[in-house]
């Protein structure tokens, strides 16, 4: 993990978003800015590894993730943000929507391994 964190943190492209309570890491946001060939190579951000440890749920640390990460979107003049969620995370849907996230893409994955 150590090294897939500092292999990360050498591209300016990626960043690790982490909440902190008391010393500790309670939550993460992978966000990811590429260039979108389809919008004239404008940027635009996908947000992966949303998770917050089951005990510090329900406190806000997840939407502070989500606000922290857009703000970075924003800052490099990212158009939107997009990510996928599995069907059965039925919270994490009510999470997104919330949050404002609108349901405007059906997602497929395809197993390579
Ligand atoms: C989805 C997830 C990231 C949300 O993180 P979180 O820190 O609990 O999110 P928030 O606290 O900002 O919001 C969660 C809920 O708490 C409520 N809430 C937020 N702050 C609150 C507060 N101060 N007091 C009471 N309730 C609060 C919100 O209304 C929200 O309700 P909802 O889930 O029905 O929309 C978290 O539940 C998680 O890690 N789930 C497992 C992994 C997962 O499904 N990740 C998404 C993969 S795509």
């Amino acid at each position: 993990m150590r090294r897939a964190f500092q292999t990360l943190a050498r591209s300016r492209d990626h960043y690790i978003l982490v909440a902190e309570r008391e010393g500790q890491v309670v939550g993460t946001v992978h966000l990811l800015i590429f260039r979108h060939l389809g919008h004239g190579l404008h940027p635009a951000a996908i947000v992966e590894n949303v998770v917050v440890r089951g005990a510090y749920r329900s406190q806000g640390v997840g939407e502070a993730m989500l606000a922290e990460a857009a703000r970075i979107a924003r800052l490099r003049r990212c158009y939107k943000m997009a990510l996928t969620t599995n069907v059965a995370r039925k919270r994490a849907h009510r999470f997104y929507e919330r949050l404002g996230w609108r349901r405007t893409h059906y997602g497929y994955s395809f197993d390579l391994e």
